[in-house]
Order: structure tokens, then C-alpha cells, then sequence
């Protein structure tokens, strides 16, 4: 198998510089988390932000760099205006929201654009100079949408694949940018650009229809004398590491600590961000509690929350919205012995997360928008007693493989209330059906399997690709 160079703005470990001291954290996030394993396996390298190490003084930072050298990292690393432009401007100013279909987030001025194409400049560089003949490039994600076509610019041969881990988004939104054309001509140098699900991929061509006038033959499109293969690959977890882990003695002990007589869990684990539907969930759970008085007392939501670019100006005032709702539900029907939202704004580590997601009965995934969502296939994973029902958005990617979920319009807060009274009354038979459904499909699906169908496309594609042998 050919070496396979991962590049994305994150890297699976992120350090911090704290009082002098240097932490390495695992990176919170589908992405990072996902691509951990097959990046393992491959034995190839893997380059990105590794966070912001300015601060370390030089014998400390090549130590760190060492580290990451032995991991196959390969940092890249952004300066403070970079960071603030191209990340939290750029890319997760102006592309998260629109691409999430929250136009209202996207604020009013271009000046990141120019530190956008810089940026993804100096990754297509820093691609180019790892890059050996033969090596398979694969480049994740909207805040590097331009890398595929400065790439192929630098190497005219290279074999070059990029998956969008958000929903691509219907041309009429798409549209809106003024920068449209040079998304989409970045994109184009790929020799396959993978999305989660048909229906990203059809937005995506459309987009290439009404923006550029290409028009697509279902899944190739033809430009410049070459052909660029789209597909659907909705991305997995890996599954069985995650079943093993869930399923072991400490874990159970642990969900067992989570536990209290006669009260049941709802679970909610997302970064604090605003397409995740948190304040919705919340409200759902007030309307549950209003409506079912005899819940109230036997029911809490576990909400963790992950902070997430907290520089970026959207997500700033929306942690104290989520706390502000929190409060209120809390001052209206806490008891003196239970409190119906417990909420922590920090992540956890992978044994915890198991040991959250084996102790609750419902898991609640809700976001407005997501382009996959592996919380919700994670919940699944761990439920290695057949147990637990999942209430999913009908608007994360998801969504269309997990039909045994209970499925939700996360706008309709009456709706998700219902449906909550639904999971906790259903029977433990169907419960177990339907789980057992949805394991099966999470166990089949892997990630591992969805990186292996990724990167073989695009070997037969690169081969097949003109100017080729
Ligand atoms: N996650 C984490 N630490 C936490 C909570 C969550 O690393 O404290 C991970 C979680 O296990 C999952 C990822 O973050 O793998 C979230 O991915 P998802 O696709 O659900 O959403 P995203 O954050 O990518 O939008
Ligand atoms: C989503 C995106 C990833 C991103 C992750 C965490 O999963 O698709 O590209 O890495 O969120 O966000 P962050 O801004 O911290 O990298």
C-alpha cells in the first residue's frame, strides 16, 4: 500500500503551553478522532496545527517537536494573525455557519479571505515538500479547501483525495460567497472529493453547475482534460476498539458510579457549538418536565459540553445563553435531591465518554446541522447490553444510516419532547431490536472500512486520471 500523507488544519493532539508547562491533549472532534486510527495503521504522516507553541522556549520546543516526530506528526505551525484570521475568521467565521445553513452567525467583512488562501499556500507547500513519488495525499476539510488545487499546480501528477467532514450545502446557499468560484476550482484538483452522503455530493454538483457551468456525469466530472470522481463515504468509528473498551469491567463500574436509583439518564455530549441544538435540547427537556409532572424528580440530562474556538466572536456569547437556560430550568424544577440538567463544560477522556455513554438511557443527538455526527454512532458502540435508545436529529448526516434511531426535527421542541417520553417509555424488546439493528450497521460500517473504500477509489481514480500511467 502507498504512504499516505493526512493533511488537516488540526492534528489529533493539540499542546498547550500552560505557566511553562507543556500539555498534550488529544484533540476534541469528529475529525481528529476519526482519522486516529487509520492514520496508525498507515504508517504514513500526518500534517497540521499542532496549537500554539510560540511561547516555548527553544530546548523545550524541539523536545516537542521530537514527540511529535515520533507520532509521524508533522506541525505546521499558524501565527497569532493567522489563527485569528485564517481559523477563526475565515474558517470558522464565515465557511462553518454557511455551510451549516446559519447564515445569521456569518458576520459582515472579507478581510480573511487573503489569510484563507495564504494559509492553505503555505499547507500545499508544506505538502509538497514531504511528498515522494507515489505517496497518496489525502486533505480534509473546509478550512483547506484550496489545498487540492494548489497542489496539483505544484506536482501535476500527484494523487490527490479531499473529504468534507461538514454538510455541503444546497447551491442556493453555496452560492452566497463571494469567493465561490475559488472553493470550488481549490476542490476541483482533487482526484476524488468524498462527502458523508449523496445528498452533500448532489448539492455539490449543483454548485458546479450554476457557479462554474460543469456539469456532472452522476459521479465524474471532466475539467481542464482531467476527470475528478465524487462519492459518498459516510465516515465510521472505530467500532470494535470502542465496543472492547465499553464492554470492559472498569467501564461497567464506572457507568455503575453514574447511575442512581429510580432516576433515569438523558445524555448530551457535543463541543459547545451553536449547530449542536443545545438550547433546544434544553428546552425540549423543560417541556418534558412541564407536560409529565410524574418525571420530574426521575429524569437528568447529562449535558457535557466541549469548549470549542472560544476566540471565535458566535461561539462567545452562546456559553452563557446555554448556562442562562440551564439556570432557569434548574431554578424551576430541581428538587433537594436532584437537579433535572447537570451540566460540565470541560471534555473527557475516552474510558469516561464509554462510561457515560454505557450509563445512559437516552442519548440525545440533536444538532441543526451536521455534516455526520459520531457521537451519536459511538453511543451505539458502547452498548455492548443491547440497551439505551437514540434520539437523532433527521438533520445530521447520521441520520440516514441510523434508521433505527428515534428520529427528530430538533426545530420542533414539542416534537423532541414527545419523542423523549417515547424513549423512556418504550419496551425493553424494542429497545433491545433496535439497537441491536444499530450496532450491527456501526460494527459493519467502520472506520478502518471507510478509509480502506476512500483511498482505493482514489487509486483507481488517480490511475485512470489522464497524463497517467
Ligand atoms: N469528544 C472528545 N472529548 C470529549 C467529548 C467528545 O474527544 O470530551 C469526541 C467524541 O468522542 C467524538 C468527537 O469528539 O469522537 C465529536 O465528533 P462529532 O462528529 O460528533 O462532532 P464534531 O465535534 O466533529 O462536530
Ligand atoms: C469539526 C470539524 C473539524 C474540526 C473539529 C474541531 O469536527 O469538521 O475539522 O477539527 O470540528 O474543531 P476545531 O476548530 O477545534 O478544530
Amino acid at each position: 500500500m502507498a504512504r499516505l500523507l493526512l493533511v488537516s488544519n488540526r492534528l489529533p493532539v493539540t499542546v498547550k503551553v500552560e505557566h511553562g508547562e507543556v500539555h498534550v491533549t488529544r484533540s476534541a472532534g469528529g475529525l481528529a478522532t476519526g482519522m486516529k486510527g487509520p492514520h496508525e495503521r498507515s504508517g504514513g504522516l500526518w500534517l497540521g496545527y499542532p496549537g500554539d507553541v510560540s511561547r516555548l522556549p527553544p530546548e523545550q520546543r524541539a523536545a516537542l517537536e521530537a514527540r511529535l516526530e515520533d507520532l509521524r506528526y508533522v506541525p505546521l505551525h499558524l501565527s497569532p494573525g493567522e489563527v485569528s484570521r485564517f481559523y477563526e475568521g475565515f474558517s470558522n467565521g464565515v465557511l462553518w455557519p454557511l455551510f451549516h445553513y446559519l447564515l445569521d452567525q456569518v458576520p459582515i467583512g472579507e478581510r480573511d479571505w487573503e489569510s484563507y488562501r495564504r494559509v492553505n499556500e503555505r499547507f500545499a507547500d508544506l505538502v509538497a515538500a514531504h511528498h515522494r513519488e507515489g505517496d497518496l495525499i489525502w486533505v480534509h476539510d473546509y478550512q483547506l479547501m484550496l489545498v487540492p488545487g494548489l497542489l496539483r499546480k505544484k506536482i501535476p501528477n500527484a494523487r490527490i483525495g479531499f473529504f468534507l467532514h461538514i454538510p455541503f450545502p444546497s447551491a442556493e446557499v453555496f452560492r452566497i460567497l463571494p469567493w465561490r468560484t475559488q472553493l470550488l476550482e481549490g476542490l476541483l484538483g482533487a482526484d476524488l472529493l468524498g462527502f458523508h452522503t449523496l445528498s452533500y455530493l448532489r448539492h455539490f454538483a449543483s454548485s458546479l453547475l450554476h457557479v462554474l457551468g460543469i456539469e456532472a456525469n452522476v459521479d465524474r466530472v471532466f475539467t481542464e482534460g482531467r476527470e475528478v470522481r465524487l462519492g459518498a463515504f459516510p465516515m465510521g468509528i472505530d467500532a470494535a476498539a470502542l465496543s472492547t473498551l465499553a464492554g470492559s469491567p472498569e467501564v461497567d463500574a464506572e457507568a455503575q458510579t453514574f447511575r442512581q436509583p429510580g432516576q433515569r439518564i438523558l445524555l448530551g455530549i457535543d463541543r459547545l457549538d451553536y449547530t449542536k441544538g443545545i438550547p433546544r435540547r434544553l428546552l425540549a427537556v423543560e417541556r418534558l418536565l412541564e407536560r409529565e409532572p410524574s418525571l420530574r424528580g426521575k429524569v437528568r440530562l447529562v449535558q457535557v459540553t466541549v469548549p470549542s474556538r472560544t476566540n471565535v466572536e458566535a461561539y462567545q456569547g452562546f456559553r452563557s445563553r446555554v448556562d442562562e437556560l440551564v439556570g432557569r430550568i434548574n431554578g424551576a424544577y430541581a428538587t433537594v435531591h436532584s437537579v433535572p440538567i447537570h451540566s460540565m463544560y470541560r471534555s473527557f477522556n475516552e474510558r469516561q465518554l464509554a462510561a457515560l455513554y454505557r450509563a445512559a438511557d437516552v442519548m440525545l443527538v440533536t444538532p441543526l446541522r451536521d455534516g455526520m455526527n459520531l457521537v451519536a454512532k459511538e453511543f451505539v458502540a458502547s452498548r455492548t447490553d443491547d440497551d439505551g435508545v437514540l434520539v437523532l436529529s433527521e438533520f445530521a448526516g447520521a441520520a440516514s444510516e441510523l434508521a433505527d434511531a428515534l428520529l427528530v426535527n430538533p426545530y420542533d421542541i414539542g416534537g423532541v419532547a414527545a419523542t423523549l417520553k417515547r424513549a423512556l417509555t418504550m419496551p425493553q424488546g424494542e429497545r433491545r431490536q433496535r439497537m441491536q439493528n444499530l450496532r450491527q450497521r456501526v460494527l459493519e460500517n467502520d472506520v478502518h472500512g471507510w478509509a480502506q473504500s476512500f483511498l482505493s477509489t482514489l487509486e483507481e481514480q488517480s490511475e485512470a486520471s489522464s497524463g497517467r500511467s
